[in-house]
């Protein structure tokens, strides 16, 4: 159990919400050591025992570490001065530096998880360009896997690409499944079908993929020759990789602007 007292602004919201229960179910803190704060001040978990406030710099001083989890566009009025204290922000598009200018923070971890810290199955890249003691990348380690996995990557331009990658969490699967329901539709399937059938594909079959390669699957699914190989063969001649990789800078190019 660590012995930090955690602070999170914006620990009410989808993901701050979702990581202020985690930390609290997993045992990594217990609720007298964490504070949340949004702009009422009200919220039931403060009924776990945790402090719920209103007051942003209340919560700062309160706090070993400081976890942003407001929009980006809300970060400006939040008017913190967090100096001395470790601040770790899951905010998309908004720099290392530019959150040391706002706070006057000087360690600052960039983490960027998704939306499936709902179910603790978020990935979650993070990055600090200060150097960080074994026990410090252990504790940021340990927080971040209350929610999923975890891992530090060396560039703050990769958290800026991940945030478009393994940030959009269900996004991709999302457009898939509704695609492949709408295509069947128009190809006569029943929609409770098509959607029973996509769903199968998106949702359930690709758990196959957590103990399988995902190339030898597609090795081994083309040499069949046969009905999944001329589907995967069609998506590969259209240029499926590229668009992939075109869309996911289109993501980052965003997250690299800041917002
Ligand atoms: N959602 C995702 O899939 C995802 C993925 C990767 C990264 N992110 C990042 O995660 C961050 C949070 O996103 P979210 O989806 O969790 O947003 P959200 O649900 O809207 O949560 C934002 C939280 O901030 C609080 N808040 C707003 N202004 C505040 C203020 N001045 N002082 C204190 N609290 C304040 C809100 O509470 P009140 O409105 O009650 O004040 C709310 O609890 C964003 O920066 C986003 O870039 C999100």
């Amino acid at each position: 159990m660590a012995t930090e007292r955690i602070g999170i602004i914006g620990g009410t919201g989808w993901l701050g919400g979702g990581l202020a229960q985690a930390l609290l179910d997993t045992g990594f803190i217990p609720a007298d050591q964490l504070i949340v704060s949004n702009r009422s001040g009200n919220h039931p978990l403060a009924n776990t025992g945790a402090r719920v406030l209103a007051d942003n710099q209340a919560l700062v001083e309160a706090s070993d570490v400081v976890i942003l989890s407001v929009r980006p566009e809300q970060f400006k009025a939040l008017n913190i001065q967090a100096a001395g204290k470790r601040v770790i922000s899951l905010m998309a598009g908004v720099t290392s530096q530019a959150i040391s200018a706002a706070t006057g923070a000087s360690v600052i971890v960039r983490a960027m998880p998704n939306a499936a810290i709902e179910i603790r199955q978020s990935f979650t890249p993070w990055h600090c360009a200060q150097t960080l003691g074994s026990v410090e990348v252990a504790f940021i380690q340990g927080l971040l896997e209350c929610v999923g996995t975890a891992s530090r990557v060396p560039t703050e331009d990769g958290i800026d690409y991940l945030s478009a990658l393994s940030g959009t969490g269900p996004a991709f699967p999302a457009l898939l499944m509704t695609a492949l329901t709408r295509q069947a539709v128009i190809a006569g399937i029943p929609e409770d079908v098509a959607r029973q059938a996509a769903k199968g594909v998106v949702v359930s079959a690709s758990q196959l993929l957590a103990n399988h390669d995902p190339q030898g699957m597609i090795d081994a699914l083309v040499a069949y020759k046969g009905v999944t190989a001329a589907g995967l063969q069609s998506l590969i001649e259209a240029g499926f990789e590229e668009q992939i990789g075109r869309a996911v800078q289109a993501g980052a190019d965003i997250a690299r602007k800041g917002m």
